[in-house]
């Protein structure tokens, strides 16, 4: 592309509260935007904090709602707009408010875009369809790697059309965040490593892309140095790595903001629509085979696997039916860009129906 065709708007999250804690100062983060007691903020916050603890925390009005959001599967853009269908009775929204991993995040997303914009989740899948500002929305991470936290993008499943794709928008960008270090204190050690690694393949993939600017390549870089820190480390999760890897996160969303993902994403992306993997576990599973496409990166990556014994599943995709192969290429042939981003705009010559399943079968 032309560089004049390469320049486009950008827009990262505005304001941030940063520190152990933080959580508890929430008051701090809806000054100015929900001033007045009957001012409605919705909660969405991931159904893993059901026991009410996190909530009580939270300065809650009568007029709030908390619903708790069910990740058990990634977002589908059926289950967004119920979601707001849900929301919509009642005063007007004023703050909506996304407290958990990248799906309830996303969600939080979806929702603030849809509430102003109206219409279908659908209607709004791609680049820059979304006309307008959403509610004000306030992301708070409580799991570190998908970037979610800082991205222009909303990730939903639709099943319809067999794809996985976000609303790329600068209206879907957070306006406040809380980044509380504390929150991760109690995630399991494989999800901790599973989705910090989504971070560490985003800075891959943008590093090795065509699309490249100096803002998103320093993103990256740094993203980067910090995954390395936590992950080659015996304690990944010391108070010292998860404060570390938080920001890598935050840094990470922003690079892919700014740029584009790359081989590892659409495969990921393959898995999740047809075999329902998890994003960052799909991730992983990818990177494990990514030899030919990012031979340095795969090698580190299979090192900090072992520095954590973290068992990668393997053998899914080892006997699908000629069926299942072909919704995997299919699903993971769709995503134009960061295919073309990674190998260039003839990247079908390159991954053909037999390599794509090739590569599938050494997962
Ligand atoms: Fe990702």
């Amino acid at each position: 592309m032309s560089p004049t065709e390469a320049l486009r708007m950008t827009k990262t999250v505005g304001e941030y509260l940063l520190g152990g804690g933080a959580v508890s100062q929430f008051e701090k983060v809806l000054r100015g935007q929900v001033d007045e007691r009957d001012d409605r903020v919705v909660y969405l916050i991931d159904y893993y904090f059901r026991d009410g603890a996190l909530a009580r925390r939270l300065p809650l009005k009568p007029a709030d709602t908390i619903l708790y959001i069910d990740t058990t599967d990634e977002p589908t853009t059926e289950a967004i707009d119920k979601l707001v269908a849900d929301l919509r009775p009642g005063a007007t929204v004023k703050a909506i408010v996304g407290i958990g991993g990248g799906a309830t995040l996303d969600s939080a997303k979806a929702a603030s875009n849809l509430l102003t914009n109206g219409g279908a989740a659908a209607d709004y899948q791609g680049w820059d369809l979304v006309p307008k500002a959403g509610v004000f929305k306030i992301g708070v991470p409580t799991l570190s790697g998908t970037g979610a936290e800082a991205s222009r993008t909303c990730v939903m499943m639709n099943q319809a059309k067999n794809m996985k794709l976000g609303m790329n928008s600068d209206h879907t960008v957070f306006d406040r965040l809380v980044l509380d270090p504390e929150l991760t204190a109690t995630v399991p050690r494989g999800q901790y490593f599973f989705t910090g690694m989504d971070t560490y393949i985003h800075c891959v993939e943008s590093l090795a892309g065509r699309y490249r600017h100096a803002f998103a390549d320093a993103c990256s870089h740094q993203a980067l140095r910090l995954s390395r820190e936590v992950f080659l480390a015996d304690d990944m999760l010391s108070p010292e790595n998860r404060e570390n890897l938080m920001i890598a996160s935050f840094l990470g969303g922003s690079a892919i903001g700014n740029s584009y993902v790359g081989v590892v994403h659409p495969f990921s992306a393959g898995l999740s629509m047809v075999l329902h993997t998890h994003h960052c576990v799909g991730n992983c599973i990818v990177m494990n085979v990514m030899d030919d496409f990012y031979p340095r990166a795969t090698e580190e990556f299979r090192r900090m696997v072992d520095v954590h014994a973290i068992e990668i599943p393997r053998g899914l995709c080892r006997d699908l039916s000629e069926q299942k192969y072909r919704a995997l290429f299919e699903a993971t042939i769709i995503h134009a860009k960061p295919l073309a981003n990674a190998l260039g705009e003839d990247f079908r010559k390159i991954l053909t129906y037999d390599k794509v399943v090739e590569i599938f079968r050494l997962m």
